[in-house]
């Protein structure tokens, strides 16, 4: 025994010995390298540029693409961004590599949000799976496809906790909570650069966007945001930290102000918080353009001084403004700036291309036969599989009307989306084939079961693509199919209805001030509900969205998002109860948009009202039309089965800051068929130096149970749990009461108490 443990310590050590002098040889490497650059090719290390040629056919080089590609020759190019597939990367390599003076390689980097070309769900819907590994295992087969096509950077994981659905990129995130989102944006970062970046199947990945984007006011994207000290370190920040933690080799700023400076320029942010205090030691890429839209903001008057505002802020890429390259020298020249934030920046870069393995071999990510033989592989369509079933969340089941009863029913498949092969792919899925996600209707009909009939009932609309993507819509004024429609409702046994929003309804620029079904879906509901109640609701969404009207008329609700390629296959197994949905919420529900933001662990206030109960007084923290709660609450979703929770067992009623102390509880499955549940624990810290949440999530654990068995959960509590960032502005525990609850989601009532003791 003794001796294994000394082996694997000295195996530790080797490993941690080794690590050193591999990073001190890149550093090394580095530096000379950095001796050999002139100022100019320095500040080249600095620019990405987006793709600028098809290479599907001889493309004339002039204008535009005429300039970039010079540029690339004289090493003024670092990185590009939006060249992908093996030969077109091939191509720009080589003539970085092969025709510039010094040769240095470019990064490639490309929005592999939830997949390459085969997608799994949004990153909303994945967080729904609160499992850490599936989510893991999504970003390292993203890794897989989009390494195979000559990618070695991602921008992502978005770790931007978001509380307030009317923002269209709350489908990029992992939902409201920082404890989960830490998890999460840790999970996405090993799934993406792997235990070894150098390997020619893991990339480089990136935390965005630094800081604060998910709090745009109002919800619309781009939007101002202002954010206490409190609020940033308590709830913002730590799934940076988490990411950095984790080693994630780059970080993206954003496009929003805070507290009035553009993120940017943000040299507390990026210099005093992240490269100074947390000693982060990758690079921070601007977002697309964002250094020069600090003229739009206000904060800067021309292009030179938006150039010196991002270096001095921290920024060390400039994506797509052009700024950097065209200025920065003549900054440095003048005395503006100092080299050292260049040569910083340059070192922070080309040890990203170090670890990469790049200057081993440029072209390490560039196997065409890799390419063909990875991407939609059978691994990877099977890993988009799990992970989608994973990611569904059963929320109403009057009666039991799901499962579906495997045959013998007469079902109607009603609603635009019933059939659409490109909404469930959702936003970010610039890779994915066209139409090649598996439709609800596909999937049902491949399973032979049933006798079904499909309407659409309100149709989509092909629109002009916007340049980037082909668009469709829903219909707002076309009430053409909704009789057919209401005719094969009346003659089913049960009528499914797909509705919600289409693909690109979320996402960036996409927010909502209305939070309902976009067109005439509600009348299409409500014209269905009329002559068939027998209804199971299937809406794909990339966000929350007010189902009240559904909640209160439809016995069967499934909360499906934008799936990805394996769509239809996935929801098909829950509504056959193939798979027993295990899903849950990690974003409120809300009642209405007046709610927002909407949020479990909200602070108390001085008039919280008992319970949050109206009391039938006017003068407590309430709103006269709406109730406060939200209609399903962050942690909620249902299975085909049933658990049963007991009370909780504390270890101790008290604990020091040194100790540890456990909280148990048993689930029991008491009902008919085997389930997942993930056991959820909050803590409330009673009274503090600052106000604190009215509980948080603390822990959770995904169990397996048959019917009639039962699970003791334990969870192990210490002082890492209890810190915040307090009025001391520093992290720390304070002594005092806690409580402490257990349970199916947010809203348990199953609670303990403890005390922390000095
Ligand atoms: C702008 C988005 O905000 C960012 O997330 C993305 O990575 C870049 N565009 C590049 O596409």
């Amino acid at each position: 025994m003794f001796e294994k443990l000394y082996r694997k310590r000295v195996l530790i050590l080797f490993i941690f010995l080794t690590n050193v002098s591999y990073s001190q040889n890149i550093d090394e490497k580095v530096e000379k390298l950095l001796s050999q650059m002139t100022l100019t090719e320095k500040i080249g290390q600095m620019n990405q540029y987006n793709g600028f040629w098809n290479f599907t056919g001889p493309q004339p080089i002039s204008g535009d693409s005429k300039k970039k590609y010079d540029q690339l020759k004289k090493g003024l190019v670092g990185s590009m961004l939006n060249v992908r597939g093996t030969e077109n990367v091939k191509e720009v390599q080589r003539i970085a590599v092969e025709e510039s003076r010094l040769g240095i390689p470019l990064l490639f980097g490309f929005d592999v949000i939830h997949g390459y070309k085969t997608q799994s769900p949004i990153p909303l819907a994945e967080s729904a799976s609160w499992d850490i590994k599936a989510i893991e295992r999504s970003a390292r087969l993203a890794a897989l496809e989009a390494s195979a096509a000559g990618l070695n950077w991602t921008f992502a994981p978005m770790v931007d906790i978001s509380r307030d659905s009317r923002w269209g990129r709350v489908m990029e995130g992992a939902g409201e909570d920082p404890f989960l989102g830490s998890m999460i944006a840790s999970a996405r970062v090993r799934g993406f650069q792997g235990n070894d970046l150098s390997k020619s199947n893991t990339i480089l990945a990136c935390a965005k966007h630094f800081a604060g984007y998910g709090y745009v006011e109002a919800g619309r994207d781009y939007n101002t945001t202002e954010i206490s000290l409190n609020t940033l370190h308590n709830v913002v920040l730590p799934p940076f930290k988490a990411a950095a933690n984790s080693g994630v080799g780059t970080f993206m700023n954003s496009f929003n102000d805070l507290n009035g400076i553009p993120s940017t320029a943000d040299k507390f942010l990026q210099r005093d918080i992240l490269k100074g205090l947390w000693e982060f030691k990758g690079f921070v890429v601007s977002d697309w353009g964002s250094i020069r839209e600090m003229m739009d903001h206000g904060f800067a008057p021309d292009r030179t001084e938006a150039g010196k505002l991002a270096i001095l802020g921290g920024s060390d890429m400039d994506m797509e403004s052009s700024i950097y390259i065209e200025e920065l020298e003549g900054l440095v020249n003048s005395g503006k700036i100092s080299i050292d934030y260049i040569d910083d920046a340059v070192r922070r870069i080309l040890r990203a291309k170090y670890l990469l393995g790049l200057f081993d071999d440029p072209y390490r990510y560039i196997d065409s036969d890799r390419e063909e033989k990875i991407i939609g592989s059978k691994e990877i369509l099977e890993g988009a599989l799990d992970i989608a079933k994973k990611s569904i969340v059963l929320l109403k089941n009057e009666n039991n009307l799901l499962p579906l009863k495997k045959q013998g029913q007469k079902i109607a498949l009603i609603g635009p989306l019933v059939a659409d092969k490109n909404s469930p792919l959702g936003n970010w899925s610039i890779a994915a084939d066209k139409g090649s996600a598996i439709s609800v209707l596909e999937a049902m009909r491949k399973y032979k079961r049933n006798d079904l009939i499909y309407k659409q009932g309100v149709r989509l609309i092909n629109k002009v693509p916007d340049g980037f993507h082909e668009q469709v819509s829903i219909n707002n004024d076309d009430r053409g199919g909704i009789e057919e429609a209401v005719m094969a409702a009346k003659d089913a046994e049960i009528v499914i209805m797909v509705l919600g929003e289409y693909g690109y309804q979320s996402g960036e620029g996409r927010s909502r001030a209305k939070l309902n079904f976009p067109g005439l879906q509600q009348e299409l509901l409500e014209r269905i509900r009329e002559v068939n109640k027998n209804i199971v609701l299937v809406v794909m969404s990339g966000r929350p969205l007010i189902l009240n009207w559904a909640d209160e008329n439809i016995p069967a609700i499934v909360q499906a998002w934008h799936l990805g390629t394996q769509s239809g296959h996935a929801i098909s197994e829950i509504l056959y109860g193939d798979y027993n949905p295990s899903g849950k919420l990690t974003m409120s529900f809300p009642r209405s948009v007046g709610q927002m933001p909407l949020y479990y662990s909200r602070k108390s206030t001085g008039r919280p009202g008992a319970d949050g109960e109206d009391q039938g007084s006017v003068f407590w923290s309430h709103y006269q039309d709406e109730k406060n709660t939200p209609l399903y609450p962050f942690g909620y979703g249902l299975s085909y089965t049933k658990f049963d929770y007991s009370q909780i067992k504390l270890s101790s009623s008290k604990m020091s800051s040194d100790e540890t102390i456990y909280a148990e509880i048993t689930v029991t499955n008491t009902g008919r068929v085997k389930g997942r549940e993930v056991v959820q624990m909050y803590i409330h810290d009673r009274y503090a130096s600052a106000t604190r949440p009215i509980r948080e999530l603390k822990g959770f654990q995904i169990i397996e149970l048959d019917p009639d068995e039962s699970i003791t959960v334990t969870f192990e509590i210490d002082k890492s749990l209890l810190e915040f960032f307090s009025a001391n502005n520093r992290w720390e525990a304070e002594p005092g009461d806690f409580d402490i609850y257990i349970g199916t989601n947010s809203d348990t009532d199953i609670k303990a108490g403890f005390v922390l003791n000095d």
